[in-house]
């Protein structure tokens, strides 16, 4: 029997985000909403990963910008800092040194089924970075790093945890002798609640985006009353009027999203909102849901504002959450050195 550092926790949740650009009502209602909500059941760990941003060029003071206004924004959101991990990612090594020895497991034909590589690289694969091609494997090691069971994300990430739970279980059968017991578990997503993809404003058939080049899009965790106003009045809808049911919004996808975008915001059930609006247009719908995300969006973005007045604070607790998180990665990594043969 090998003589392990690290323990399996019965569950452990980790999750991460991007330090880039703006955050946005999809990374709210997709991620980060989650989050506050599980972080009451079990110590979660949430990490700001900003290695991950550097797979596409970044201006370096943009970078740590953007790294303070995603912390804040996860602050204001609700995470507490005391129950809750929160660092960034580039002050655990560890998380580069699993990465590599992950990359020596996992392969070159799972990583050429990403479909986010596909989308981000787009035509022009070949001047991609190859940091940017890897990223699921670095995403691999994030959450293994931890030996994490749960990893709360939206709908678009769930394709990177399947390639993660095939890394581990490879790791097992090359590393782990039958008689001893896996050392990875496989880690299960949590993609939660009605807005689990919430999409563009501008067109029902995109993704809600950081990237993507039209404000009008998307709202952002930071705009005033009177943006998140004209960015819902705007809103593609279509003449018809809110039906009675689910199955009669499938064919409407800029109805469904709002009415999803509602659900979520307001904790209420999708039947609920239907039962509520149906039969009324989009123009009495639209007032009723600027007013409801100016509720709930306001605090964030008034809160956020606040703690940006002293980023050498946000450093602070960035540190704090670094020095938590390496006493866990530290072991694990020991232990996967270890299973791998390096003395
Ligand atoms: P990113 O901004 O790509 O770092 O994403 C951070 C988190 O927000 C991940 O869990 C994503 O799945 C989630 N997310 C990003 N965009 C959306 C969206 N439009 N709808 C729902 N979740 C999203
Ligand atoms: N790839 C994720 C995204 O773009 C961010 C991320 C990096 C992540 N590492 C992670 C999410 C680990 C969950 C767990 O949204």
């Amino acid at each position: 029997m090998t003589i392990l550092h690290s323990i399996q926790p019965s569950k452990r949740i980790f999750s991460g985000i991007q330090p880039t650009g703006n955050l946005h009502l999809g990374n709210y209602l997709g991620a980060i909403k989650n989050w506050v909500n599980l972080q009451e059941e079990i110590t979660s760990i949430f990490s700001i990963v900003d290695m991950h941003a550097i797979t596409v060029p970044q201006d370096p003071k943009t970078l740590r910008a953007s790294t303070h206004e995603v912390a804040a924004a996860i602050i204001a959101a609700g995470i507490d800092i005391q129950k809750s991990i929160l660092f960034n990612q580039s002050s655990i090594k560890e998380h580069a040194e699993l990465a590599w020895i992950l990359n020596c497991v996992c392969r070159i034909g799972w990583l050429n089924r990403m479909t986010q590589f596909k989308e981000k690289a787009g035509k022009n694969k070949e001047n991609a970075t190859i940091g940017l091609y890897n990223y699921p494997v670095l995403m691999a090691a994030d959450i293994l790093l931890y030996r994490a069971t749960h990893v709360p994300v939206g709908d678009d990430q769930k394709q990177h945890i399947e390639l993660t739970r095939d890394i581990a279980s490879s790791f097992n059968s090359m590393f782990t002798n039958d008689e001893e017991e896996d050392f990875f578990c496989l880690p299960e997503p949590q993609i939660i609640g009605p807005a689990k993809r919430v999409m563009s404003l501008r067109d029902g058939s995109k993704k809600m985006s950081k990237s993507d080049s039209s404000e009008a899009s998307r709202i952002n965790l930071t705009d005033t009353k009177e943006e998140i106003s004209n960015k819902i009045k705007k809103a593609k809808t279509d003449p018809e009027l809110i039906p009675e049911t689910i199955e009669n919004l499938k064919s409407r996808p800029e109805a469904l999203n709002l009415i999803n975008i509602y659900s979520s915001l307001s904790d209420q059930s999708v039947e609920k909102i239907l039962e509520e609006f149906s039969g009324k247009g989009f123009s009495y719908f639209k007032p009723k849901l600027i007013e409801l995300t100016i509720e709930k969006l306001g605090p964030i973005s008034s809160k956020m504002r606040y703690l940006l007045k002293d980023t050498i604070e946000i450093d602070k607790i960035l540190k704090t959450g670094a020095e938590k998180a390496r006493e866990i990665a530290e072991p694990v990594l020991k232990d996967v050195k270890y299973l791998v043969g390096f003395i």
